[in-house]
């Protein structure tokens, strides 16, 4: 059985599933909201270390405007009311990607880091503006600036995920089978399932039908 500490998960669909079953895409983003609930509580029932949900890509500013704004008061809105219930069920927030939202945003999302710094149960990097190319050069600038030696280890120190285990898999739900530039380093070796529902129809029994199919792969590195 393959031991399991990090899962990485792309919420694809969103937007269909609005359109489909609600009059509007932003329907759509809200319903995703309670399929990451769902996913939080059952990581945490099977014992899952850290878990990281692509939220908003670098690339997801070339939205309308109207959508972006849609999402940032959603994320606002999730944070101000379910803060403190993450902080008793001893999840820790940590934001990969780069803050430069709006003042308000940004500062609501350093308090929740701070606030959540000491637990230890879950780690949720939420990325946000995250983008793996970006993480990568900026990366490269750094061990250049610092006169480092190039290796993986100087690379890595200088990553947005600096301290995290890789993770072992990584779900895409929405039907489409591409990475958008999330984690492209990270998931070098990881595990890849591509799911066809849409996130907001996705449940905690897709995911443990993942969770036990992940367990049984025989996992090579290379090796035979
Ligand atoms: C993913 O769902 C959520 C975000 C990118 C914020 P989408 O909004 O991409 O949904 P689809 O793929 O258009 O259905
Ligand atoms: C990837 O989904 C980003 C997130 C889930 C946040 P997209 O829907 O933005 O990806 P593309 O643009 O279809 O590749
Ligand atoms: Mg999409």
């Amino acid at each position: 059985m393959n031991p399991l500490n990090h899962v990485a998960i792309i919420m694809d669909g969103n937007g269909r599933w609005g359109l489909k079953h609600k009059t509007s895409r932003n329907e759509g983003h809200k319903a995703g909201l309670n399929t990451v609930e769902k996913i939080i509580k059952e990581s945490i029932k099977q014992k899952i270390n850290y878990l990281t949900l692509y939220a908003f890509s670098t690339e997801n500013w070339n939205r309308p405007k109207k959508e972006i704004n849609y999402l940032f008061n959603l994320l606002e809105n999730f944070l101000i009311n379910k803060i403190e219930d993450l902080h008793k069920k001893d999840i820790k927030l940590n934001i990969i990607g780069v803050k430069n939202f709006s003042k308000k945003l940004n500062k609501l999302l350093s308090l929740s880091e701070k606030k959540t710094l000491k637990n230890s149960t879950l780690q949720i990097n939420l990325a946000l503006n995250y983008g793996s190319k970006f993480e990568i050069l900026n990366s490269i600038k750094k061990m250049n600036k610092n006169n480092d030696k190039v290796n993986e280890k100087n690379f890595e120190k200088y990553l947005q995920t600096k301290n995290i285990p890789n993770p072992e898999f990584l779900i895409r739900t929405g039907n489409t089978k591409r990475l958008s530039n999330f984690l492209l380093w990270q998931l070098a070796y990881a595990e890849i399932f591509f799911v066809k529902k849409l996130w907001p129809d996705f449940n905690e029994k897709d995911f443990i039908r993942i969770i036990k199919k992940f367990k049984k792969i025989k996992r090579n590195f290379g090796n035979i």
